[in-house]
């Protein structure tokens, strides 16, 4: 009786977390089943901007593209979702773990939860600050401090006539992500070689366009003479801009903007001349991820860093490629 009572505990235990994993675009079957399919257990991020949705639809159209089994969790920008779906994962004795962590710091007693059981993790968009690099077989994603540094480039080369204070105000992305601190730190090093260019003011906008809108509304109150806006992806940007017009002021002439993602709407806005310079960022992962994935499984070595290849745009570069954007 007592055997049977912690089989069933032991079978409830498994199921929660399968539960747990909303979304799931996989038939249900775990790792370890006979239909010769390799299973991925995903954690996402979230859905907090444009970027993150064409990169959801990456992931799960090149997984299904490439007949693999996802099974997709959706951390809505948490870390403790995150580490309970890599758990849950763990449990259901998955191939391969992917996920793309919402902030870099205390990911090293999971990852070895995973590396214990013998599941390969590998890392999409952000990277984690473990120092231990034997947690994790490969980071793909963007050189997130190369595209602060483009960000601050142009604004540099914008301004080399003139000596007059140059005022900036920073939309920061999710506070301890990976793009947030390396974006920071890109443009700051940029900027920091002459001194006319100033921070005024610098906050999270948590990389949505309502707490863009929000913040920026706080910072046009706080200080009237705003000359750059430097937000860390287009949908903050986005949400500055109705800010800006709501302060009766004229985004990309009054205020320059400055954006990192190259999403639909913000190439729109771009091409427009509502922003001035947008920094690509590709969320079209998928397809090298499920390469990744395969070779893995298949016990082949792989690159530890795959580094995205990217561009940047200008508003009439963003008027010729924009009928062309995939996202
Ligand atoms: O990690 C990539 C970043 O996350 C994108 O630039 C941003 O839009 C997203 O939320």
């Amino acid at each position: 009786m007592r055997r049977k009572i912690s089989t069933i505990l032991l079978a409830a235990a498994l199921a929660g977390p399968l539960a747990a994993c909303g979304g799931g675009d996989g038939d249900g079957a775990g790792g370890g089943t006979d239909d010769g399919k390799i299973t991925l257990g995903f954690s996402q991020v979230g859905a907090e901007s444009g970027w993150r949705t064409a990169n959801t639809k990456s992931i799960q159209d090149s997984a299904k593209q490439a007949g693999i089994d996802l099974k997709f969790s959706d951390a809505q920008q948490k870390q403790e979702n995150q580490i309970k779906a890599i758990r849950s994962f763990i449990q259901q004795k998955v191939d391969i773990i992917a996920f793309s962590p919402v902030v870099e710091s205390g990911w090293d007693t999971v990852l070895k939860e995973a590396k214990d059981a013998g599941i390969p993790v590998i890392l999409t968009d952000r990277a984690v600050d473990s120092t231990d690099t034997t947690l994790y077989k490969t980071f793909i994603g963007s050189d997130f401090v190369e595209e602060g540094k483009k960000a601050g480039d142009w604004l540099v080369n914008q301004y080399t006539t003139t000596t007059d204070p140059v005022n900036i105000v920073e939309l920061q992305g999710t506070t301890g992500s990976a793009p947030a601190n390396d974006r920071k730190k890109g443009f700051g090093d940029v900027i920091a070689t002459d001194p006319k260019f100033k921070i005024i003011a610098s906050q999270t906008g948590e990389f949505t366009r309502a707490k863009g809108k929000e913040v920026m509304e706080a910072f046009l109150k706080a200080n009237p003479d705003i000359d750059v806006l430097y937000a860390h992806n287009d949908d903050m940007g986005l949400g500055a801009i109705e800010a800006i017009e709501g302060a009766g002021k004229k985004p990309g002439t009054d205020i320059k903007i400055i954006t990192v993602d190259a999403v639909h709407d913000g190439m729109q806005a771009l091409a427009d001349g509502k922003i001035n310079f947008i920094v690509e960022c590709s969320p079209l992962l998928g397809p090298q991820l499920m390469d990744l994935v395969q070779k893995v499984h298949a016990g082949e070595t792989v690159e530890p860093r795959v580094i995205t290849k990217e561009t940047t745009f200008t508003q009439e570069q963003a008027k010729a490629v924009l009928p062309e954007r995939q996202y």
